[in-house]
């Protein structure tokens, strides 16, 4: 049986397509393998902006082969080999949609993973950067250690979020392992 039930990292890039248009700018605040940088850059095409950070280089090297091997505008994207939580030093313009697959990158060192005390400032830094109507994805995986303090806190984050925000969560039930959870957060106001 194919199942009609998404996993949330497809359903995040659902979401995302519903907001994002030709021209927009939006973040890969996790580039790791670049899949959801190549989406992203799909998305907002040759007059638009792909803004990405990963603490690792060679995830930003892999994802610039994946943007290549696609076809993508690798121009179209700046890169940045920093902590999300600095965000803000290099984006100034509003953002429309910013994207977080958080953890660690598959098949690479799985020490290397993101943590509450980057997270946290970067959700901060998107949320305040994000145009009216932007969606925030956040993909969380509380199956390795550390990860599941690191859902808690996102999910607490966004639950005391004010009603200028609608949260949304999203996880399969049942399931052997722990399962990974998406949050959608959209700014209000704005057109979609
Ligand atoms: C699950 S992977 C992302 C997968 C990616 N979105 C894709 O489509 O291939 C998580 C990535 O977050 C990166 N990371 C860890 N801490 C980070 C931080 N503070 N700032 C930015 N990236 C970070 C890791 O290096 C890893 O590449």
């Amino acid at each position: 049986m194919k199942s009609v039930l998404p996993r949330p990292t497809e359903l995040a890039r659902t979401w995302i397509q519903q907001v994002l248009r030709e021209g927009d700018v939006a973040i890969d605040a996790t580039v790791g393998n670049g899949h959801d940088t190549l989406f992203l850059a799909g998305c907002v095409g040759a007059t638009g902006r792909v803004i990405g950070f990963d603490i690792q280089q060679s995830a930003i090297e892999s994802a610039r082969n994946l943007l290549r091997e696609n076809g993508a505008m690798v121009s179209n994207v700046d890169f940045h080999c920093m902590s999300h939580a600095k965000m803000p030093d290099v984006v100034t313009s509003s953002v429309r949609a910013v994207m977080f697959n958080l953890g660690y990158l598959p098949g690479a060192d799985h020490s290397l993973i993101t943590k509450v005390a980057e997270t946290i400032p970067a959700l901060l830094a998107a949320s305040s950067l994000l145009s009216a109507g932007g969606l925030i994805t956040i993909v969380c995986y509380p199956g390795h250690p550390g990860g599941e303090e690191e859902m808690r806190a996102v999910i607490e984050w966004a639950s005391n979020l004010d009603s200028g925000w609608q949260v949304a969560k999203y996880e399969k039930l049942g399931t052997l392992k722990l399962a990974p959870v998406l949050l959608g957060i959209q700014k209000s106001g704005g057109g979609v």
